[in-house]
Protein backbone atom coordinates (compact mmCIF):
# COMPACT_ATOMS: atom_id res chain seq x y z
CA UNK A 1 0.00 0.00 0.00
CA UNK A 2 1.16 3.19 -1.10
CA UNK A 3 0.80 6.70 1.63
CA UNK A 4 -2.09 7.92 0.05
CA UNK A 5 -3.74 4.07 0.18
CA UNK A 6 -3.24 3.74 3.89
CA UNK A 7 -4.40 7.51 3.94
CA UNK A 8 -7.14 6.79 2.36
CA UNK A 9 -8.30 3.14 3.80
CA UNK A 10 -7.93 5.14 7.40
CA UNK A 11 -10.29 7.86 6.40
CA UNK A 12 -13.68 7.28 8.28
CA UNK A 13 -16.66 7.72 5.12
CA UNK A 14 -20.09 7.06 4.18
CA UNK A 15 -21.32 5.38 0.80
CA UNK A 16 -24.21 7.11 -0.55
CA UNK A 17 -24.48 5.73 -3.78
CA UNK A 18 -24.01 1.90 -3.80
CA UNK A 19 -26.42 -0.32 -5.86
CA UNK A 20 -26.27 -3.60 -4.22
CA UNK A 21 -26.89 -5.78 -7.20
CA UNK A 22 -23.84 -3.55 -8.92
CA UNK A 23 -21.70 -5.16 -6.27
CA UNK A 24 -22.63 -8.77 -7.88
CA UNK A 25 -18.68 -9.44 -8.88
CA UNK A 26 -17.95 -12.53 -11.52
CA UNK A 27 -17.12 -14.82 -8.77
CA UNK A 28 -20.56 -15.00 -6.74
CA UNK A 29 -22.37 -14.73 -10.17
CA UNK A 30 -21.00 -18.11 -10.93
CA UNK A 31 -21.70 -19.22 -7.81
CA UNK A 32 -24.95 -18.40 -7.18
CA UNK A 33 -25.53 -19.42 -11.27
CA UNK A 34 -24.71 -23.02 -9.86
CA UNK A 35 -26.31 -23.11 -6.66
CA UNK A 36 -29.51 -21.86 -7.94
CA UNK A 37 -29.20 -23.94 -11.73
CA UNK A 38 -29.49 -20.75 -13.33
CA UNK A 39 -28.09 -20.44 -16.96
CA UNK A 40 -26.14 -17.00 -17.46
CA UNK A 41 -24.72 -16.35 -21.21
CA UNK A 42 -20.96 -16.95 -20.28
CA UNK A 43 -18.47 -19.32 -20.18
CA UNK A 44 -15.94 -18.09 -17.62
CA UNK A 45 -15.57 -15.15 -14.69
CA UNK A 46 -12.59 -13.72 -17.98
CA UNK A 47 -15.62 -13.69 -20.45
CA UNK A 48 -17.86 -11.73 -17.98
CA UNK A 49 -15.26 -9.03 -17.25
CA UNK A 50 -14.24 -8.53 -20.67
CA UNK A 51 -17.62 -7.87 -21.92
CA UNK A 52 -17.61 -4.67 -19.12
CA UNK A 53 -16.75 -2.67 -22.32
CA UNK A 54 -19.79 0.10 -22.10
CA UNK A 55 -20.21 2.92 -24.29
CA UNK A 56 -23.01 4.17 -22.11
CA UNK A 57 -25.31 3.59 -19.32
CA UNK A 58 -27.68 1.30 -21.40
CA UNK A 59 -25.28 -0.91 -22.62
CA UNK A 60 -23.66 -1.10 -18.75
CA UNK A 61 -27.67 -1.92 -17.80
CA UNK A 62 -28.33 -4.65 -20.22
CA UNK A 63 -25.59 -6.57 -18.95
CA UNK A 64 -26.92 -5.98 -14.99
CA UNK A 65 -30.05 -6.15 -15.38
CA UNK A 66 -28.82 -9.81 -17.00
CA UNK A 67 -26.34 -10.39 -14.46
CA UNK A 68 -29.17 -9.93 -11.67
CA UNK A 69 -30.90 -13.48 -12.81
CA UNK A 70 -28.99 -15.46 -10.45
CA UNK A 71 -30.11 -13.80 -7.59
CA UNK A 72 -33.35 -15.80 -6.16
CA UNK A 73 -33.40 -16.32 -2.43
CA UNK A 74 -32.79 -14.25 0.50
CA UNK A 75 -29.43 -16.12 1.29
CA UNK A 76 -28.62 -14.76 -2.15
CA UNK A 77 -29.22 -11.50 -1.20
CA UNK A 78 -27.57 -11.81 2.59
CA UNK A 79 -24.19 -13.15 0.85
CA UNK A 80 -24.82 -10.56 -2.15
CA UNK A 81 -24.59 -7.69 0.78
CA UNK A 82 -22.06 -9.47 3.25
CA UNK A 83 -19.16 -9.65 0.46
CA UNK A 84 -20.23 -6.11 -0.70
CA UNK A 85 -19.96 -4.80 3.53
CA UNK A 86 -16.94 -6.67 3.67
CA UNK A 87 -15.30 -5.02 0.60
CA UNK A 88 -16.26 -1.30 1.83
CA UNK A 89 -15.00 -2.23 5.31
CA UNK A 90 -11.79 -2.44 4.25
CA UNK A 91 -12.07 0.59 2.74
CA UNK A 92 -12.74 2.79 5.37
CA UNK A 93 -16.56 2.89 4.94
CA UNK A 94 -18.37 3.28 8.39
CA UNK A 95 -21.55 4.01 7.19
CA UNK A 96 -23.49 2.67 3.77
CA UNK A 97 -26.91 3.98 2.27
CA UNK A 98 -27.02 0.63 -0.61
CA UNK A 99 -29.66 1.42 -3.14
CA UNK A 100 -31.73 -2.09 -4.04
CA UNK A 101 -33.94 -2.11 -7.31
CA UNK A 102 -37.11 -4.32 -6.37
CA UNK A 103 -38.88 -4.41 -9.64
CA UNK A 104 -36.09 -5.82 -10.94
CA UNK A 105 -36.37 -8.99 -8.58
CA UNK A 106 -40.42 -9.47 -8.25
CA UNK A 107 -40.62 -9.02 -12.62
CA UNK A 108 -38.71 -12.28 -12.01
CA UNK A 109 -41.24 -13.95 -9.77
CA UNK A 110 -39.09 -13.14 -6.62
CA UNK A 111 -40.87 -12.36 -3.59
CA UNK A 112 -40.10 -9.02 -2.15
CA UNK A 113 -40.19 -10.41 1.08
CA UNK A 114 -36.76 -12.55 -0.11
CA UNK A 115 -34.91 -9.16 -1.15
CA UNK A 116 -35.35 -6.61 2.00
CA UNK A 117 -35.00 -9.92 4.26
CA UNK A 118 -31.72 -10.75 2.51
CA UNK A 119 -30.56 -7.73 2.53
CA UNK A 120 -31.74 -7.03 6.35
CA UNK A 121 -30.64 -9.71 8.21
CA UNK A 122 -27.22 -9.11 6.03
CA UNK A 123 -27.03 -5.20 7.37
CA UNK A 124 -27.51 -6.56 10.66
CA UNK A 125 -24.65 -8.91 10.54
CA UNK A 126 -22.27 -6.17 8.94
CA UNK A 127 -23.04 -3.96 11.84
CA UNK A 128 -22.14 -6.74 14.58
CA UNK A 129 -19.16 -7.73 12.32
CA UNK A 130 -17.48 -4.49 11.36
CA UNK A 131 -18.86 -2.07 12.95
CA UNK A 132 -20.68 -0.24 10.12
CA UNK A 133 -24.30 1.00 10.67
CA UNK A 134 -26.36 0.92 7.03
CA UNK A 135 -29.66 1.88 5.74
CA UNK A 136 -32.02 0.79 2.72
CA UNK A 137 -32.76 3.13 -0.40
CA UNK A 138 -35.88 1.67 -2.38
CA UNK A 139 -35.14 2.66 -5.54
CA UNK A 140 -37.36 2.34 -8.61
CA UNK A 141 -36.59 1.94 -11.90
CA UNK A 142 -37.65 4.55 -14.39
CA UNK A 143 -37.99 3.14 -17.63
CA UNK A 144 -40.97 1.29 -16.43
CA UNK A 145 -44.50 3.11 -15.37
CA UNK A 146 -44.96 5.05 -12.75
CA UNK A 147 -48.19 2.60 -12.21
CA UNK A 148 -45.25 -0.13 -11.45
CA UNK A 149 -43.44 2.40 -8.93
CA UNK A 150 -46.98 3.05 -6.88
CA UNK A 151 -46.99 -1.20 -6.61
CA UNK A 152 -43.87 -1.07 -5.49
CA UNK A 153 -44.34 0.67 -3.22
CA UNK A 154 -47.23 -0.88 -1.59
CA UNK A 155 -45.02 -4.33 -2.16
CA UNK A 156 -42.58 -2.56 0.24
CA UNK A 157 -45.53 -1.66 2.81
CA UNK A 158 -44.71 -3.80 5.65
CA UNK A 159 -40.79 -2.95 5.82
CA UNK A 160 -41.15 0.67 5.17
CA UNK A 161 -40.26 1.49 8.98
CA UNK A 162 -36.76 -0.05 7.78
CA UNK A 163 -36.59 1.76 4.17
CA UNK A 164 -34.81 5.11 4.88
CA UNK A 165 -35.61 6.53 1.39
CA UNK A 166 -36.78 6.00 -1.98
CA UNK A 167 -34.54 6.27 -5.24
CA UNK A 168 -34.71 6.72 -8.94
CA UNK A 169 -32.55 4.98 -11.45
CA UNK A 170 -31.99 3.29 -14.74
CA UNK A 171 -32.40 4.74 -18.51
CA UNK A 172 -32.25 8.23 -17.62
CA UNK A 173 -32.50 10.24 -21.20
CA UNK A 174 -36.33 10.29 -21.91
CA UNK A 175 -37.55 9.37 -18.50
CA UNK A 176 -37.81 12.73 -16.49
CA UNK A 177 -38.04 13.28 -13.37
CA UNK A 178 -41.65 14.18 -13.58
CA UNK A 179 -42.70 11.25 -14.86
CA UNK A 180 -42.31 10.04 -10.85
CA UNK A 181 -44.01 12.99 -9.07
CA UNK A 182 -47.17 11.49 -7.72
CA UNK A 183 -45.17 8.28 -6.63
CA UNK A 184 -42.54 10.57 -5.00
CA UNK A 185 -45.38 12.77 -3.16
CA UNK A 186 -46.79 9.46 -1.91
CA UNK A 187 -43.31 8.22 -0.84
CA UNK A 188 -42.63 11.63 1.29
CA UNK A 189 -46.35 11.60 2.56
CA UNK A 190 -45.25 8.12 4.16
CA UNK A 191 -42.19 10.28 5.97
CA UNK A 192 -39.64 8.58 3.70
CA UNK A 193 -36.34 10.51 2.30
CA UNK A 194 -35.90 11.14 -1.46
CA UNK A 195 -33.19 11.05 -4.11
CA UNK A 196 -32.78 10.09 -7.68
CA UNK A 197 -29.90 9.89 -10.52
CA UNK A 198 -30.37 13.01 -12.62
CA UNK A 199 -27.89 14.94 -14.58
CA UNK A 200 -25.90 11.54 -15.67
CA UNK A 201 -26.90 11.51 -18.76
CA UNK A 202 -30.03 13.77 -18.88
CA UNK A 203 -30.01 17.18 -19.22
CA UNK A 204 -29.82 20.13 -16.08
CA UNK A 205 -33.65 20.76 -17.03
CA UNK A 206 -33.55 17.21 -15.14
CA UNK A 207 -31.83 17.92 -12.33
CA UNK A 208 -34.34 21.13 -11.58
CA UNK A 209 -37.05 18.33 -11.82
CA UNK A 210 -35.93 16.27 -9.81
CA UNK A 211 -35.41 19.65 -6.89
CA UNK A 212 -38.82 21.14 -8.06
CA UNK A 213 -41.48 18.00 -8.78
CA UNK A 214 -39.70 15.23 -6.45
CA UNK A 215 -38.76 17.35 -3.45
CA UNK A 216 -35.55 15.60 -3.69
CA UNK A 217 -32.75 15.63 -0.31
CA UNK A 218 -29.51 14.66 -2.07
CA UNK A 219 -29.06 13.79 -5.62
CA UNK A 220 -27.46 11.17 -7.53
CA UNK A 221 -24.61 12.21 -10.19
CA UNK A 222 -25.51 15.57 -11.24
CA UNK A 223 -22.74 16.22 -13.13
CA UNK A 224 -24.22 17.67 -16.17
CA UNK A 225 -25.88 20.47 -13.52
CA UNK A 226 -22.30 21.87 -14.29
CA UNK A 227 -23.71 23.18 -18.03
CA UNK A 228 -25.98 25.48 -16.01
CA UNK A 229 -24.88 28.42 -13.77
CA UNK A 230 -27.89 29.24 -12.12
CA UNK A 231 -28.81 25.61 -11.56
CA UNK A 232 -25.02 25.58 -9.57
CA UNK A 233 -26.04 28.37 -7.86
CA UNK A 234 -29.32 27.15 -6.42
CA UNK A 235 -27.22 23.85 -5.31
CA UNK A 236 -24.72 25.40 -3.69
CA UNK A 237 -27.34 27.71 -1.85
CA UNK A 238 -29.94 24.62 -1.07
CA UNK A 239 -26.42 23.14 0.09
CA UNK A 240 -27.61 19.66 -2.08
CA UNK A 241 -25.23 16.63 -1.43
CA UNK A 242 -24.20 15.20 -5.05
CA UNK A 243 -23.39 11.60 -5.04
CA UNK A 244 -20.69 11.43 -7.86
CA UNK A 245 -19.39 8.74 -9.18
CA UNK A 246 -15.62 8.57 -10.65
CA UNK A 247 -15.03 5.19 -12.05
CA UNK A 248 -18.56 4.54 -13.03
CA UNK A 249 -18.25 7.96 -15.03
CA UNK A 250 -15.68 7.28 -16.93
CA UNK A 251 -16.89 3.44 -17.65
CA UNK A 252 -20.00 4.89 -19.25
CA UNK A 253 -18.64 7.67 -20.81
CA UNK A 254 -20.30 10.58 -18.80
CA UNK A 255 -16.26 11.54 -19.07
CA UNK A 256 -14.02 10.95 -21.58
CA UNK A 257 -10.82 10.38 -19.14
CA UNK A 258 -10.83 10.47 -15.66
CA UNK A 259 -8.57 13.66 -15.77
CA UNK A 260 -10.92 15.35 -17.49
CA UNK A 261 -13.56 14.44 -14.42
CA UNK A 262 -14.92 18.28 -12.63
CA UNK A 263 -15.12 16.94 -8.98
CA UNK A 264 -12.25 19.32 -8.27
CA UNK A 265 -14.86 21.92 -10.10
CA UNK A 266 -17.63 20.87 -8.02
CA UNK A 267 -15.87 21.73 -4.91
CA UNK A 268 -14.87 24.89 -5.86
CA UNK A 269 -17.89 25.45 -6.64
CA UNK A 270 -18.88 25.09 -3.10
CA UNK A 271 -21.09 21.97 -4.33
CA UNK A 272 -21.34 19.18 -1.45
CA UNK A 273 -19.87 16.60 -3.47
CA UNK A 274 -18.94 13.46 -2.35
CA UNK A 275 -17.51 9.83 -3.89
CA UNK A 276 -19.34 6.39 -4.35
CA UNK A 277 -18.30 3.73 -6.33
CA UNK A 278 -22.33 3.04 -8.12
CA UNK A 279 -21.54 -0.28 -9.23
CA UNK A 280 -18.28 -1.67 -8.25
CA UNK A 281 -18.52 -4.91 -10.11
CA UNK A 282 -19.20 -3.19 -13.41
CA UNK A 283 -16.74 0.19 -12.62
CA UNK A 284 -13.19 -1.61 -11.30
CA UNK A 285 -13.58 -0.16 -8.37
CA UNK A 286 -14.93 0.41 -4.63
CA UNK A 287 -15.07 3.55 -3.08
CA UNK A 288 -11.52 3.77 -1.40
CA UNK A 289 -10.49 3.16 -5.60
CA UNK A 290 -12.85 6.34 -6.65
CA UNK A 291 -11.17 8.41 -3.88
CA UNK A 292 -7.35 7.22 -5.08
CA UNK A 293 -8.87 7.84 -8.75
CA UNK A 294 -9.70 11.24 -8.54
CA UNK A 295 -6.84 12.33 -6.21
CA UNK A 296 -4.70 11.14 -9.11
CA UNK A 297 -5.80 12.06 -11.90
CA UNK A 298 -7.03 15.43 -10.69
CA UNK A 299 -4.35 16.13 -8.10
CA UNK A 300 -6.71 16.44 -4.94
CA UNK A 301 -4.81 17.01 -1.94
CA UNK A 302 -5.53 15.23 1.59
CA UNK A 303 -7.43 18.11 2.45
CA UNK A 304 -9.81 17.82 -0.30
CA UNK A 305 -10.23 14.27 0.39
CA UNK A 306 -10.77 14.77 3.80
CA UNK A 307 -13.44 17.65 2.41
CA UNK A 308 -15.27 14.71 0.25
CA UNK A 309 -15.90 12.46 3.43
CA UNK A 310 -17.21 15.22 5.46
CA UNK A 311 -19.36 15.89 2.87
CA UNK A 312 -20.32 11.56 2.97
CA UNK A 313 -21.56 12.17 6.44
CA UNK A 314 -23.22 15.48 6.16
CA UNK A 315 -25.42 14.26 2.87
CA UNK A 316 -26.04 10.92 4.67
CA UNK A 317 -29.60 10.27 6.17
CA UNK A 318 -28.10 9.74 9.78
CA UNK A 319 -29.21 11.65 12.72
CA UNK A 320 -27.60 14.60 13.59
CA UNK A 321 -25.81 13.48 16.40
CA UNK A 322 -24.47 10.66 14.27
CA UNK A 323 -23.03 12.94 11.69
CA UNK A 324 -21.51 15.26 14.29
CA UNK A 325 -19.50 12.40 16.18
CA UNK A 326 -18.65 11.27 12.50
CA UNK A 327 -16.93 14.16 11.47
CA UNK A 328 -15.81 14.64 14.89
CA UNK A 329 -13.62 11.61 13.89
CA UNK A 330 -12.39 12.66 10.72
CA UNK A 331 -11.34 15.85 12.50
CA UNK A 332 -9.39 13.59 14.94
CA UNK A 333 -7.68 11.94 12.00
CA UNK A 334 -6.50 14.94 10.04
CA UNK A 335 -5.17 15.96 12.97
CA UNK A 336 -3.30 12.77 13.87
CA UNK A 337 -1.90 12.98 10.35
CA UNK A 338 1.15 14.96 11.42
N1 LIG B 1 -28.55 1.50 -11.96
C1 LIG B 1 -27.38 1.04 -11.51
N2 LIG B 1 -26.41 1.94 -11.74
C2 LIG B 1 -26.99 2.99 -12.36
C3 LIG B 1 -26.51 4.23 -12.85
N3 LIG B 1 -25.23 4.60 -12.77
N4 LIG B 1 -27.39 5.06 -13.43
C4 LIG B 1 -28.67 4.73 -13.54
N5 LIG B 1 -29.16 3.57 -13.09
C5 LIG B 1 -28.33 2.71 -12.49
ZN1 LIG C 1 -26.28 4.84 -9.66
Amino acid sequence: MTDLDTFIAGLPKAELHLHIEGSLEPELMFALAARNGVSIPFASVEEVRAAYDFTNLQDFLDIYYAGAAVLLTRQDFHDLAMAYFARAAADGVVHAEIMFDPQTHTDRGVPIAEVIEGLLSAMAAAEAQFGMTSSLILSFLRHLPEAAAFATLAEAEPWLDRIAAVGLDSSEVGHPPEKFARVFAAAREKGLRITAHAGEEGPPEYVHQALDLLGVHRIDHGNRALEDPALIARLVREEMTLTVCPLSNHKLCVVEDLADHPIDAMLAHGLKATINSDDPAYFGGYVADNYRAVATARGLDREALATLARNSFTGSFLPAEDVAAHLDRIDAYMAAQG
